[in-house]
């Protein structure tokens, strides 16, 4: 079992008020540029369960609560992570799509996170979980920055001259009109529903849970979504 209890903040004042701590916190030790938006959710999963090899677009965070598991982080450069494989998350939302190798894991950075730890990692470092034999309680923190908006942008505005119009970037720049460009151009895509329309083919939604009728699943036909 592994389930992702998303956007709590939205849902409870007192996740919404931790949220803000954690984030006053963060920055009063360290020159963290302003967030402007943030996600807390929680993650309940069994005894042994994996998180397989991954990366997320937003900064991150992972607190642990209860239960103990092994989390390796592994550098944000290639081969563990190349430009074409974040341009495809942007591109899909899909984060766990990505080629492993288990040699990946002599360069990783492995911790058993213990109730009352927690963990960041560099901006895009991909990381795969694996539980010890206990149940697991975990928060995830998501932030948004504006330096860390701009290298989605990048990456989306590569991702277009790659896949739509066939042409291999070359630049990551974040600023500058070359930077500038990539932004106009995702936002069409955006815009024109390229980005999204990929990004529901490749997650689509399978079935929906009825509160009259604990657990049952209803399964939607894949039009309807
Ligand atoms: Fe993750």
């Amino acid at each position: 079992m592994w389930l992702n209890l998303r956007r709590l903040q939205n849902i409870d004042q007192s996740y919404s008020d931790l949220l803000e701590q954690m984030i006053d916190e963060f920055r009063n030790i360290s020159d963290m540029p302003p967030v402007t938006a943030s996600n807390v959710g929680l993650l309940i999963s069994s005894p042994k369960a994996q998180v397989h090899y991954h990366a997320d677009l937003p900064g991150q965070a992972l607190w642990q609560v209860r239960g103990v598991k092994r989390v390796y982080v592994y550098p944000p450069t290639a081969p563990f992570m190349t430009p074409e494989q974040i341009e495809r998350i942007v591109l899909t939302g899909l984060e766990v799509s990505m080629d492993y190798e288990s040699w990946y894991d002599e360069y990783a950075l492995a911790v058993d996170l213990q109730p009352g730890e927690m963990m960041h990692w560099p901006l895009h470092s991909p990381h795969r979980v694996d539980n010890h034999d206990c149940l697991n309680v975990s928060l995830t923190t998501e932030y948004w920055t504006k330096p860390i908006r701009r290298k989605v942008m990048m990456n989306a505005g590569n991702a277009v001259l790659r896949s739509k119009l066939g042409i291999t970037p070359q630049s990551h720049a974040t600023s500058g009109p070359g930077f500038w460009a990539k932004a106009a151009l995702q936002a069409g895509a955006r815009r024109a529903g390229l980005l999204d329309k990929q990004r529901k083919a490749s997650k689509p939604i399978t079935f929906r849970l009825d509160p009259a009728k604990p657990g049952a699943l209803l399964e939607l036909p894949q039009n309807a979504v």
